[in-house]
């Protein structure tokens, strides 16, 4: 079997992982909480978005976080973005890439930005043309990957084809998003095979929702596809908005302990980690998720 030396995390939990709260933080608690993710030598994190406010209320204020974190030389600090307006709003706030998304369902596009897969496109042209004009590389996430909250199973031909027309618009790298959590790792393996007739190993990431508890699972068959980045949340932080009864995301803490039982270096500091999960849980009310932390609190 073969799996890669190394892994890139990519931290969501400021973003994804936050912008489901009812209660959501304050601009310093997430500010606290992404420095501490830089500190644990997170090299990629997900600050916030500039999203309408009224769709998502718990990302208000992503330009004040931006403006108050501590730039560490060589992490990258992005900002997810969904039209032009969000692009200025990311440019301001200087942020170091962005990250644009699309989804493999139609009913999940309509409800998630109000437009078709096809009007998605459209509205991301002139994003992507201001941004590389700005040189901000641009990641693309494509959601609903293995199923979609209204539609059911999507075809791995479908998430290959747009995945391959998001790379072709200049995406650097191509995240896929199992946004409700239902994939099994047969599932994934379907999904990479057919996106890797079409786009090289080197841009895709796996995106993994832990619904049934299966997300390792599902990186395990990513990492022996070739797959070498995996996006998580600390704490296991997440759930969509406009998908009803997705989970958290993969936790960051247990993906990390994973890869390192696997010997796969990812340059983070677990300690570090699972304090940073154990401390934003606590300011939500609420436990971590991770295993990991419980695991070692009985030890
Ligand atoms: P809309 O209502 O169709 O468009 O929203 P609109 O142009 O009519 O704008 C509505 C209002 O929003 C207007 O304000 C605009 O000015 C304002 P009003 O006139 O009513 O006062 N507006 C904005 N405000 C701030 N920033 C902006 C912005 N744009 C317009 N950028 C829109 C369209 C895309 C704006 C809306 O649907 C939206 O913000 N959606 C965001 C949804 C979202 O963030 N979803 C979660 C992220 S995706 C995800 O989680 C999946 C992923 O994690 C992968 C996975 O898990 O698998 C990526
Ligand atoms: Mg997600």
């Amino acid at each position: 079997m073969h799996l890669p030396n190394d892994v890139r995390v990519v931290e969501v939990g400021p973003r994804d992982g936050l912008q489901n709260e009812k209660d959501p933080l304050s601009v310093e608690q997430r500010v606290q909480l992404v420095n501490a993710l830089a500190r644990a030598g997170v090299s990629s994190v997900e600050v916030g978005s500039f999203v309408s406010p009224k769709w998502v209320p718990a990302m208000a204020a992503s330009d004040e976080v931006f403006r108050k974190i501590e730039r560490r030389p060589g992490t990258v600090y992005s900002a997810l973005v969904p039209n032009e307006r969000g692009l200025e709003g990311a440019l301001e706030s200087n942020v170091s890439e962005i990250a644009v998304f699309i989804s493999a369902s139609e009913s999940f596009s309509k409800r998630n930005i109000n437009c078709s897969i096809e009007e998605s496109f459209e509205r991301l042209k002139p994003v992507f043309d201001k941004a590389f004009k700005a040189s901000i590389p641009v990641r693309g996430y494509l959601s609903c990957v293995a199923g979609c909250p209204y539609e059911g199973a999507i075809s791995p031909a479908v998430v290959a084809e747009l995945s391959r027309r998001l790379v072709e618009t200049g995406c650097y790298e191509v995240s896929l998003g199992d946004t409700i959590g239902v994939a099994t790792p047969p599932v994934v393996a379907d999904v990479l095979d057919q996106v890797f007739s079409v786009v090289k190993v080197s841009k895709v990431a796996v995106h993994f929702h832990d619904t049934y508890g299966y997300a390792l699972a599902n990186v395990f068959q990513a990492l022996q596809h070739g797959v070498s980045v995996v996006d998580s949340a600390i704490a296991g932080l997440g759930g969509c908005p406009y998908a009803r009864g997705a989970s958290g995301n993969l936790c960051t803490e247990d993906l990390v302990h994973f890869l390192q039982d696997l010997g796969i270096n990812t340059g983070l500091d677990l300690d570090g980690l699972m304090a940073t999960g154990n401390w934003v849980s606590e300011q939500l009310g609420r436990r971590s998720l991770a295993k990991v932390s419980a695991a070692r609190a009985r030890e």
